[in-house]
């Protein structure tokens, strides 16, 4: 069944929201955390090993109480379970949304046009564990005998985001194989790869859902001509493999089907990490590793679709952005992670997020009259304090900040662990309380300034604080509570996508792009006439000319 369809701000909770809003706009956070001694607690969710403070939000009680009015309003909780459920709710491709039934116990029935597809989903975790298994170990041995040393994984967006995250976000895990990412069609990047490996100890795992990727075809056609060079043709099948919904075109491609790990189309590619999309993973960290992961998300999938929508962590993160959104007209948000390990996760967020709620027509098809999908954005913590913080501190924008941390690190330095967390603390409770005239005319006191120039810096000094943060607080980086807090920004997105009444799954905005290009490169290749507007026209003949 389809999902309903409903103009958020045509709710009663909207209306009541945006009054709600007119009386906490004026409210400092500072004023909020004195007027209830017990708002830290109060909004704080404590789950397994998951400690979330929600209370540096500018909200109370009663704002997450209309809020989750309108998620209750827009049918939520029938949406959620039939996202769990395998209905089409990616009713503009046709297709169910299926990530959470890849991480789904093998007791569990999950149908697709009344097949259950949890078994499918079994057999293909066992390919994936015994390829593992032998690459590992060293049984699977390369054309000429060597056991294999570096694995290429060659894919774009969802092919690639998931698994290159997790792989470098997982590194402390990871076996003695070396893991290598090649994406853009920049032949620049393929070759860098390639310079240094040799054939006959790599294997390439080729990862497209459609297999009609430029990037991705055009990248393994010329690694394939490369390895080719040193190998004979019979030696493919000891080093190609691939991953495709699209059987037919990968055997074209001179891929056995034995070594096809398949997928179906009910996994969008910004969520197929779990599928066989994840074997790159799989076999850089380990199948062991790989179950955990899913086995993370799959705890988070039981929390968000059992917990009362007033403890649920996805459904109040969600909900949140769209306070931020549509009535602070805040444009993004910021992910900060204090582990240097999760240099990727913005990155490989923002195709999750942006790709999925970037639309401006609703599930009605009419164009929206109200904010959808935010910017996001971010880097790590401390570096991110040295680079960007003064704007979210100063500057004229509302960004609220996502601060991910762990009680404990992975290499177990104490004293630079504690060095990292301070700064994590500190940031949180400086962007709240900001810092007032009184405290910096305290401080330009302390010094040895002339009256004329206190009162010359005193406005620069000051900060107004009143930037709202989420505080992530995690037990310790594991395939498994990775697994949980990736889960927990899909299912952020999809509550998203549900209030804003707009289909998260499809991403027809990145294919007109693809379409020019094609038409593109015959001119670029060619002294065709050029018929684009004027500026086009001119920078083609300028690259035609000088290439
Ligand atoms: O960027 C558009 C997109 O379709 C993504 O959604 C997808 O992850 C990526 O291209 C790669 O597609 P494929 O796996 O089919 O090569």
């Amino acid at each position: 069944m389809a999902l309903r369809n409903t103009n958020p701000t045509e709710t009663k909770a909207w209306q009541e929201l945006a009054s709600h809003y007119n009386h906490l706009n004026s409210k400092h956070l500072k004023e909020l955390f004195s007027e209830d001694e017990n708002r830290a607690n109060q909004l704080t969710i404590n789950w397994e090993d998951f400690y979330v403070d929600f209370s540096k939000n500018r909200i109370t009680k009663n704002t997450l109480n209309l809020l989750i009015k309108l998620a209750q309003e827009v049918n939520l909780e029938d949406a959620i379970s039939k996202y769990f459920g395998g209905d089409i709710i990616n009713e503009t491709e046709g297709r169910a949304v299926l990530h959470t039934a890849l991480r789904a116990d093998n007791t569990e029935t999950v149908l697709v046009n009344d097949e259950n597809v949890v078994p499918g989903i079994y057999q293909v975790r066992e390919k994936i564990k015994l390829f593992t298994d032998a690459i590992v170990s060293g049984t699977h041995k390369g054309f000429t005998g060597k056991s294999i040393t570096d694995i290429v994984n060659i894919g774009i967006g969802g092919s690639d985001l998931g698994p290159a995250m997790v792989v470098d976000t997982l590194q402390f895990y990871k076996n003695h194989l070396t893991t290598h990412f090649v994406s853009n069609v920049d032949g620049d990047h393929y070759n860098e790869v390639i310079k240094n490996l040799n054939p006959e100890t790599t294997l390439f795992v080729i990862v497209s859902k459609t297999f009609t990727t430029q990037e991705t075809l055009s990248n393994a056609n010329s690694i394939r001509r490369w390895f080719l060079e040193s190998l004979p043709k019979e030696a493919i099948s000891k080093h190609f493999v691939a991953v495709s919904t699209n059987i037919d075109s990968v055997k074209e491609f001179g891929i056995d089907a034995s070594n096809i790990f398949p997928m179906k189309d009910w996994v969008g590619g910004r969520f197929s990490l779990w599928s066989a999309v994840g074997l790159s993973i799989s076999l850089a960290l380990g199948y062991e590793n790989f179950e955990n992961l899913l086995n993370g998300a799959q705890k988070m999938d039981k929390h968000f679709k059992t917990t009362d929508f007033s403890e649920n962590i996805p459904v109040i993160a969600g909900l949140l952005t769209v306070w931020y959104n549509n009535f602070f007209n805040a444009e993004s948000e910021a992910i900060i992670p204090y582990t240097q390990y999760l240099n990727q996760f913005a990155t490989y967020l923002q195709q999750g997020i942006m790709e999925s709620n970037g639309k401006s027509v609703d599930r009605h098809g009419n164009r929206v009259n109200y904010q959808t999908g935010t910017i996001i954005w971010g880097e790590p913590g401390t570096n991110s304090q040295h680079a960007f913080f003064q704007l979210i501190h100063q500057g004229t924008k509302l960004i609220p900040t996502d601060f991910i941390g762990f009680v404990k690190s992975l290499h177990g330095d104490k004293d630079h662990h504690d060095k990292l967390m301070s700064n994590y603390f500190a940031q949180t409770e400086a962007l709240m309380n900001g810092k007032s005239e009184d405290e910096v005319l305290a401080e330009l006191n302390s010094g040895n300034l002339s009256e004329e120039e206190k009162t010359k810096l005193l406005p620069f000094k000051i900060f107004e604080g009143n930037k709202p943060t989420t505080s992530i607080l995690i037990d310790k980086l594991t395939p498994e509570s990775l697994g949980k807090l990736i889960a927990m920004y899909e299912h952020k997105i999809f509550v998203q996508g549900i209030i804003w009444n707009i289909y998260s799954y499809d991403q027809f905005g990145v294919e007109l792009g693809k379409q020019l290009a094609k038409s593109i490169l015959k001119e670029l290749k060619s002294d065709s006439k050029l018929e684009h507007d004027g500026s086009t026209n001119n920078l083609l003949e300028f690259y035609r000319q000088n290439k």
